[in-house]
């Protein structure tokens, strides 16, 4: 392999197209007091719904910013587990009043998720 960078570099490129790139991140993002959560706090709420692209991997991202204390945040992901996708914090979330959540699909996979946010 060491002596042959570009056969190296297909194989990786190819292996990469074939499974994807490990990403961190959750399918499903729970975070906070959520059970505790009452419909009357819901501040936000977006469904995020990207169609499948072949060999693609579609990104998306959720952004709120308001007065309330954020004390739930979820990012639902509607899909079966075996499509895949991911969702993670950027920024803020969980005690602070904006969060940014970032969504990737799996490569060649649609995008669905319910993004919802508490506070008060
Ligand atoms: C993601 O999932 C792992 C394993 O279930 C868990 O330990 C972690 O807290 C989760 N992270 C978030 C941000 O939900
Ligand atoms: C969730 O709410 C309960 C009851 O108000 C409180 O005792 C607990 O500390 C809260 N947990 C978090 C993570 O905010
Ligand atoms: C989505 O994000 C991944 C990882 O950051 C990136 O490799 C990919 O090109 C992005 N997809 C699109 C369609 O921009």
């Amino acid at each position: 392999m060491y002596r042959y960078p570009a056969v190296s570099v297909a194989l990786l490129l190819f292996l990469n197209l074939v499974h994807g790139v490990e990403e961190k991140g959750n399918f499903s993002l729970v975070l906070g007091n959520c059970s505790l959560a009452l419909a009357r706090d819901m501040v936000y709420h977006e469904h995020i719904h990207k169609n499948f692209v072949l060999l693609v991997e579609r990104n998306a991202t959720s952004s709120w910013y308001g007065d309330q204390r954020i004390y739930c945040l979820k990012a639902l992901n509607e899909n079966k587990e075996s499509e895949g996708g991911i969702a993670f914090i950027k920024e803020g979330g969980i005690g602070h009043n904006f969060v940014t959540i970032e969504m990737h699909s799996k490569r060649g996979n649609k995008m669905d998720y319910d993004v919802q946010i508490y506070g008060k």
